[in-house]
């Protein structure tokens, strides 16, 4: 079967399918749209999983003569309020202020190749790899002058199927969108789990499951960025393994509020949604307007977690990030943050710049602190002008010294954010945002710049541009590093007040939109305090993301684990850095340290002028070998074999996508004096297949990987690891 998008009259059915997964929607009575099936690929479908309805007490019908129709019992694909279906509703709007009532029903539908666009917002790219077809599905309440598309994109060669839905207001009354679910999926509980992503700063990406209750239980933000503390994620699955079992996930392709909901009913039905937070959100619509949802992305596994993130990491590389950034083009940065903090200058730089070279590095980062008056966080945010205290000679020295070395030159920028003493803010105070009748919060000593304004978006805009241009930049960190609270704009002429979250989103993908279109070569990192804004929005304009400003050789193992559910390692940022540890006091061996950034998109942080510190030959020797690896680790297919979060070993495999070369990494945390053995198993193998090892040139067979297992000898000390190179005979 290829891909295909059915439509059949006599059963009324929906059939999404690209020969893996299906996707089946009913319109019943040619009204309802009910969820019929999402999952592994069904070669036709009789309706045989339909539950007859049978009269209840409480329930409700649309119709009298039916009383055992009820909407409490059909699965809904896009449930609304007041209908006898009392879960949590995909649709709420108001109308001149006080009806919220609507009664959408199917209208028509259409089927088109391609993906849909979807207006100022980060979505699924084409591919000509891997084409798409979309079902567009039109709900209408001719009462309320209301219509609602559904669409839903399926893609040939990648198991994940985006949602996304629009509104638009036909009648004349002014609507109120209050919410619009991305996705919003109905099924049975079969005893699933359901696993979600919490964190905190230096803390991200650390995985909660456990069986859903009854009742509701919700995730989401209100911080105006999507992180660390909720993910955008959700996901039932049927044994919590990362080998086995059915798992459906979720996750947005949106930077800003959001809510993840499960929900178990009286009679076990789930309700998934997924979707901008209503509870902070309100967009007004006059007669002929239109509201896009951000897309969902949808992801089916059958073979448990490890499925589930290859289908995300697939999905994010082949439709998410800037195609030309894909594979293994990052270069392998020495970034002077952990170096010197705010303490940069000239001569630092350029010995650091000479010794990068030297060392065979390949970019060169000036972290915070470069512009003027910048010695601490409390200062200079936004007048972005170099320090000639710190750099006499302005940064051309510098940046041309690289340039002619090779070396390309990248720098800090925190555009989003102003400091209370900048001549930015003199100039413009009601560019922050701020209420009318408070003082505003300092968050890390720093205010937030109003990205709703098309003064501010267009300030930023010429002022990277002209700041690129001028010193020829090669690369841009972005960092963000306060949430939002105080989403209130001091011009009036905005929307509503709680539209203003979406509003500053849509300012700031204008401004990164712009940037990127106009230096399409510039690479641009993503940081957010690390990973506190580390999402498929993001990335689809910064192709790599900071993980995290954690870099412990312990804790990093954790995030760098839990992050891999949804991103590939090669779009997280890893650095070496120093020990004892900044964050945490922990000493761990360089190895260990080189070893976990090495599976990600490495580079180093700490001060390599310090022969003390840092052993330059070993350095030397990590640099050439991820140079030889890099290839294989940025376009692998990325295999979690062992958790840190509930054992002593982390292990996790690279394979190239051709399937004949492996990179197994292994960190063994506490030496236990009774550790007798670490035996790992290779499930993800050929069994028919034969494997050399580089080390020992040892060959072994597909199914002793897979079954028996390799012992693995670590040395008697804490915070050991290895790595292992093995491919196909
Ligand atoms: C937070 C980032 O995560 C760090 O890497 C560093 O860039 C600092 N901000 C600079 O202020």
């Amino acid at each position: 079967m290829t891909l295909n998008i059915s439509f059949s009259e006599e059963t009324q059915l929906f059939h999404l399918t690209n020969g893996d997964i299906s996707y089946i929607i009913e319109i019943v009575h040619n009204t309802y749209l009910a969820h019929r099936y999402w999952g592994k690929a069904l070669r036709d479908y009789g309706k045989h999983n339909q539950v007859p309805m049978y009269k209840k007490t409480f329930a409700a019908s649309p119709y009298a003569n039916r009383p055992e129709f009820s909407l409490e019992f059909l699965p809904m694909e896009f449930p609304q309020s007041y209908q006898g279906d009392f879960k949590n509703p995909a649709i709420r709007v108001t109308r001149n202020m006080t009806i919220d009532q609507i009664r959408l029903k199917y209208h028509s539908h259409k089927i088109i190749n391609g993906l849909p666009r979807i207006p100022e917002l980060p979505q699924a790219r084409e591919s000509s790899e891997d084409l798409a077809r979309t079902l567009i599905i039109s709900m209408i309440d001719d009462i309320a002058k209301v219509k609602v598309d559904l669409y839903y994109s399926i893609f040939e060669n990648s198991n994940a199927i985006i949602r996304s839905s629009k509104i638009t207001n036909h009648g004349s009354a002014i609507l109120s969108v209050e919410q619009l679910a991305s996705a919003s999926i109905d099924c049975y509980y079969q005893g699933q789990n359901v696993t979600t992503m919490h964190g905190s700063h230096q803390k991200e990406f650390q995985l909660d499951s456990h069986k859903i209750h009854h009742g509701q239980f919700k995730t989401g933000t209100s911080r105006g960025a999507s992180g660390p503390q909720h993910v955008p994620f959700i996901a039932l699955s049927e044994n919590n393994s990362e080998t086995s079992g059915e798992v459906h996930a979720l996750t947005l392709i949106y930077s800003g509020n959001h809510t993840e909901l499960v929900e178990r009913d009286q009679y076990n039905q789930i309700r998934l949604q997924i979707g901008l937070n209503s509870d902070h959100f309100s967009w007004t619509l006059e007669k002929n307007q239109s509201f896009y949802s951000p897309q969902a992305v949808l992801v089916y596994s059958s073979i448990g977690f490890n499925g589930m993130s290859q289908i995300f990491h697939d999905f994010a590389t082949n439709h998410i990030v800037p195609p030309h950034f894909r594979n293994g083009t990052a270069p392998i940065l020495i970034n002077s943050w952990e170096m010197s903090y705010f303490d940069v200058n000239e001569q630092k730089m350029d010995s650091l710049v000479n010794k990068a070279c030297e060392l065979g590095f390949e970019a060169v980062i000036l972290d915070d602190g470069w512009f003027l008056g910048r010695n601490n966080s409390k200062t200079s945010l936004g007048d972005w002008l170099i320090d000639k205290r710190k750099f006499p000679n302005d940064l051309h020295h510098i940046i041309n010294k690289a340039h002619l070395l090779g070396l390309k030159f990248g720098i800090w920028f925190e555009p989003e954010m102003v400091s209370p003493d900048s001549q930015l803010l003199n100039k413009h105070p009601d560019w922050i945002m701020k209420s009318k009748w408070y003082e505003p919060l300092l968050g890390r000593n720093q205010y937030v710049l109003d990205l709703a304004q098309i003064e501010v978006q267009d300030f930023l805009i010429s002022t990277l541009s002209n700041f690129i241009h001028n010193y020829k930049i090669d690369y841009i960190k972005w960092d963000m590093n306060r949430h939002i609270t105080e989403p209130f704009s001091q011009i009036n002429t905005l929307q509503h007040p709680k539209a203003y979250s979406h509003q500053y989103m849509l300012g700031l993908y204008k401004v990164i939109n712009q940037l990127t279109s106009k230096f399409p070569n510039v690479l641009f990192e993503n940081c957010s305090s690390g990973g506190g804004r580390f999402d498929f929005g993001m990335l689809y304009y910064f192709p790599q993301t900071w993980a995290s400003d954690n870099t412990d050789g312990l804790d990093r193992q954790e995030i760098q684990y839990g992050a891999s559910y949804l991103f590939h390692p090669y779009q997280m940022t890893g650095h070496v850095s120093v020990t004892p540890n900044h964050q945490t006091q922990r000493q761990t061996p360089l190895t260990t340290r080189q070893n976990l950034a090495s599976s990600t998109n490495m580079g180093y942080e700490l001060d390599i002028l310090d022969l003390e510190t840092c052993d330059t030959i070993l350095v030397k020797e990590h640099i050439d070998q991820y140079k030889h690896d890099r290839k294989l680790i940025s376009s692998s297919n990325f295999y979690r074999l062992s958790s840190p979060f509930n054992s002593n070993l982390t292990a996790w495999l690279f394979e190239s996508k051709n399937k004949s070369e492996y990179i197994l990494t292994v960190f063994r945390n506490r030496f236990h004096v009774n550790e007798h053995h670490h035996i790992i198993k290779i499930p993800y193998l050929n069994p028919d297949a034969d494997y050399i090892f580089e080390k020992n040139s040892a060959v072994i067979s597909g199914t002793e990987l897979i079954y028996s297992g390799i012992h693995l000898q670590f040395e008697k000390k804490d915070w050991d690891s290895i790595i292992l190179h093995f491919s196909k005979t």
